[in-house]
């Protein structure tokens, strides 16, 4: 099964939760794992996925611009709506935010929330939400804990995946 996983990161944060998620999904067997920014996303990879795993730095206790222009961009560049073209393949959220609370779980649902629109099946893993982590502040940077929770996402959705490809082969 193909899954993307895809991120914004200025700072890099969220680029070593991404390769913690990546290396969780390549673990488990079967997997062909693209990793890539939102802003490079091609429509082949989007559509050609059964699962797709977004991330984003918390801007403002939500995601940040650019993940929001990715996912509008599934319509403007990508035509998803109105075939429903994302409809049942698998999806999961991650994030990194400065402060321990200040809109880390606001920014997974807003993701996952947007998948649900487009019908898509969302999972977690590591944490309710997805996978998080703290940057900034009274943290030292992002955990082994942390980096776990994200691997364990990746894994989750690699197996649920899995689970759908088998049931219903594409
Ligand atoms: C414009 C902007 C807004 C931010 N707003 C928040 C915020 O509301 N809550 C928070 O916890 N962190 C906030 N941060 C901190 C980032 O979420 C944090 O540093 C994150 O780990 C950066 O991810 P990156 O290293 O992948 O770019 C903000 C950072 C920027 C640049």
């Amino acid at each position: 099964m193909k899954i993307l996983v895809t991120y914004h990161s200025l700072s890099g944060n969220t680029e070593r939760m991404a390769e913690a998620v990546v290396t969780g999904a390549q673990s488990v067997s079967g997997a062909q794992v693209l990793l890539k920014r939102v802003g490079q996303v091609t429509a082949e990879d989007l559509l050609s996925a059964d699962a797709v795993v977004v991330g984003s730095p918390v801007y403002w206790s939500n995601m940040s611009g650019e993940v929001k222009t990715f996912f509008d961009n599934w319509q403007f560049k990508f035509g998803v709506f109105p075939e429903f073209k994302m409809k049942n393949k698998v999806g999961a959220a991650f994030a990194t935010g400065g402060q321990s609370s200040s809109g880390k779980e606001v920014t997974l649902l807003t993701i996952l929330a947007a998948m649900l629109g487009n019908q898509m099946i969302v999972v977690s893993g590591g944490g309710a939400f997805g996978a998080s982590a703290t940057t900034e502040g009274e943290s030292p940077g992002i955990d082994r804990r942390e980096l776990a929770e994200a691997k364990a996402l990746g894994v989750r959705v690699a197996e649920v995946a899995r689970l759908i490809k088998v049931a219903s082969p594409r």
